[in-house]
């Protein structure tokens, strides 16, 4: 908790919020692996202090393959001393490899079945918003899904204190999110029980 919170206050754009994910939240956001049969590469970008990745390396399996991707070198080092370190030495039939990168440099190759993205896209230009998409969509297996969160109704709480230009901003990143959620099947679930309330949203790549 205060290793997220110190990184909130060095880097607030990269960290984008206060507290770390709660376990209902991770339960969401990682449900399609544990509803997919068969061996399955998985990607997960901004983990910070890992409360996806707990529940990803309970979802692992012989065979599977899993790659994380986080721009911080302080969240990589928590992570690979919290989690990573040991989850290897007892499973060392199994893939995990952390690569300390922004997810539009990183040094990967697709496809993947499951994305799960903890990036905080409201505090992004929406350049970055689109570019970051596009790379991980283009990352993304046929039939495969990319599950992303944000908190509940965060644009119409941030849009009446911000400056115009981040409004237009906030304005740019809802509109791309509802374009992908129209051309990638997107689905919304509610979580109240975390705090702040997330929405995690899931597209599917078509089936070409
Ligand atoms: C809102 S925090 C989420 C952390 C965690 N998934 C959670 O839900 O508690 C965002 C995380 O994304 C990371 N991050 C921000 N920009 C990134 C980028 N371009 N590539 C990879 N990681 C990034 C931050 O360092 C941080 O760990």
């Amino acid at each position: 908790m205060f290793d997220f919170l110190s990184q909130t206050f060095r880097n607030f754009k990269h960290t984008g919020a206060v507290w770390p994910s709660g376990r209902k939240l991770a339960r969401e956001m990682t449900s399609s692996l544990r509803a997919s049969s068969g061996p399955k590469r998985v990607l997960e970008v901004g983990p910070g202090t890992g409360p996806f990745t707990s529940r990803i390396l309970q979802s692992i399996h012989p065979g599977d393959e899993f790659h994380i991707v986080e721009i911080n070198p302080f969240f990589c080092s928590v992570l690979k001393n919290r989690l990573l370190d040991s989850f290897r030495d007892r499973h060392p039939d199994l893939t995990v490899e952390l690569h300390e990168s922004p997810i539009e440099l990183a040094p990967i190759e697709g496809p993947f079945d499951h994305i799960i993205c903890g990036l905080p896209f409201n505090n992004f230009p929406p350049p970055l918003v689109r570019d970051i998409f596009k790379r991980m969509l283009s990352l993304l297996a046929e039939d495969g899904d990319l599950t992303y969160f944000e908190y509940a109704a965060v644009r119409a709480i941030k849009a009446p204190i911000t400056s115009p230009k981040s409004r237009r901003n906030l304005r740019r990143i809802d509109a791309h999110g509802k374009r992908l959620h129209r051309r990638h099947r997107g689905s919304r679930q509610l979580v109240m029980a975390n705090f702040p309330p997330a929405v995690a949203v899931r597209l599917h790549q078509p089936t070409n």
